[in-house]
């Protein structure tokens, strides 16, 4: 390699914003309506989180990994994500805008290091809407064949589980929930408003009915895959607390983000972790662990072993709302990351267009909601379901790190939100984080491996040349540059 390329590279990988330019253009230069409110925020955030973690892999971590200590699994995954979520709390309130880490990121470490986080975070999302679309189906499945209704196998499963072709009821969450998000973000978050409500309402029910069931005895042995158990399930239970983050995307649709991004992603962080918690006594106080052995439903199941069948009909109908619900907010994070990336040239242009009826990008929408439609009606739940995980973390690490490096270059930065007992904080996020990371299966890791590959491969051949920062060289991040508007359109660019 010769020293001018390299040069080259070096001085690529060193672009970063303007701190300040950033902060000042999320206040004033955001097309999007400020409309949620600090409710509708932890709503958002728990509406993003409470779906196929509790209501699906509670029953593998706990038979496969933890047995009953799979409540300190929860617990462990909950700590690591609250303390990620104090982390985001003081960059996102600092620094509000849609693009949430990958804007942080491009402001406080460098370009290349936002690249890298953008591409995790479409790894993240893109995988965990369709592993929620395949868990939907399933839910939807059992629900129908309740009511008499049989989806055939061939409609219900992906080419090669049980004589599949395509998942259907998955393809067709995922587009009912684009169409929702063409409409407006302030219909959809009353949507989501209401069906976390239900959500909600459908598991205190469960702890409420099950609680009277526990027996102790399913308590002991309480380490039947000793503390290594625990680990494994709770870097696998983390899955169930990836969403709160979905929350700092909307961003430049909050009123008064300062005070209110906190609430919205600590309150929701906390209130899951409780919830998550008392589900996961109660399941292992219920239901012997090694019974869990390949349930899809272990809530429901729960509740059918103890003979209250009506109310496990309930919880499978708020098991829906609140798959439907993580939909809804995850997709919405994914067409703001998207948005955020080619507001700065590290995209095309298209993936920043707002409707101008709409105001929302429905093109990113529809582009999103179409290729995670497809995976999650071609692909099987295990081999999407792998590398959501992994993608989080690393998400996390770079935030937390974030937070120690802008602490260090721009000390003078007013934080409405300052994380707690710092240094500390982020770096147990760090730590915690690598160590779910490092227990996670190689193949997993690998695959991690070859997607950020490919996404720097992108980076250089695309995101690198047309980046807004290189265009117009040192002067592009002090001045905003204007993006031209296609007259011929019903799309206008966001400025
Ligand atoms: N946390 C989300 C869920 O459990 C991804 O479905």
């Amino acid at each position: 390699m010769t020293l001018p390329l390299l040069r080259r590279i070096i001085d690529t990988c060193s672009r970063k914003k303007p701190l300040m330019e950033t902060i000042r253009q999320c206040h004033t230069h955001s097309e999007l309506s400020r409309v949620l409110s600090p409710t509708e925020l932890v709503l958002l955030g728990i509406g993003a989180t409470v779906g196929a973690g509790i209501f699906v892999v509670t029953g593998v971590a706990a038979a496969d990994y933890s047995g009953p200590a799979v409540i300190l699994a929860f617990l462990i995954s909950g700590i690591v994500a609250i303390f990620a979520a104090m982390c985001y709390s003081e960059l996102a309130a600092m620094i509000p805008s849609a693009g949430s880490a990958y804007t942080y990121t491009y402001a406080g470490i460098g370009e290349v290091w936002a690249w890298i986080i953008g591409w995790t975070m479409i790894l993240e999302y893109a995988f965990a809407i369709s592993a929620v679309a395949v868990g939907w189906s399933g839910y939807m499945e059992s629900l129908s064949a309740h009511a008499g209704i049989v989806i055939p196998a061939v409609l219900a499963n992906p080419p090669g589980v049980d004589g599949g072709i395509v998942n259907l009821p998955a393809v067709f969450s995922i587009l009912g929930v684009t169409l929702l998000l063409i409409i407006g973000v302030k219909e959809s978050a009353r949507i989501n408003s209401i069906i976390v409500i239900i959500k909600i309402g459908v598991i205190l029910l469960f702890l409420c009915l099950a609680s009277g069931a526990v027996d102790m005895a399913n308590f002991t042995p309480f380490l039947p895959f000793g503390w290594g158990g625990v680990l494994s399930g709770a870097a696998i239970v983390f899955f169930a607390y990836i969403g709160f983050d979905a929350v700092t995307t909307a961003a430049e649709e909050i009123e008064c983000p300062e005070r209110n991004m906190a609430i919205g992603l600590i309150g929701s962080a906390v209130v899951v972790l409780v919830l998550y918690v008392a589900v996961a006594a109660i399941l292992a106080g219920v239901v012997p662990y090694n019974e869990l052995k390949n349930v899809a439903a272990p809530v429901t199941f729960a509740l059918d072993r103890i003979g209250i069948t009506w109310g496990s009909a309930l919880v499978a109908v708020g098991a829906i709302a609140g798959l439907t619900s993580v939909l809804l907010v995850t997709l919405y994070g994914q067409t703001r990351i998207f948005f955020a990336m080619a507001r700065d040239g590290l995209l095309p242009r298209i993936f920043a267009s707002v409707h101008k009826v709409y105001h929302t990008p429905v093109f990113v929408t529809l582009l999103t909601g179409g290729i995670t439609a497809l995976l999650a009606g071609l692909l099987p739940l295990d081999v999407i379901v792998e590398l959501v995980n992994i993608g989080t973390l690393t998400s996390f690490v770079i935030v937390a790190a974030g937070v120690i490096i802008l602490r260090r270059t721009n000390p003078e930065v007013h934080r409405p939100f300052r994380t707690p007992l710092y240094p500390i904080v982020p770096i147990l996020c760090i730590l915690t984080c690598i160590l779910l990371i490092a227990i996670l299966p190689l193949i997993t890791i690998s695959r991690f491996i070859l997607w950020m590959i490919a996404g720097l491969c992108i980076y250089f051949a695309y995101g690198a040349r047309n980046s807004l920062l290189c265009k117009d060289g040192e002067q592009a991040g002090s001045k905003q540059v204007p993006v031209p508007v296609d007259p011929d359109s019903n799309f206008g660019e966001v400025r």
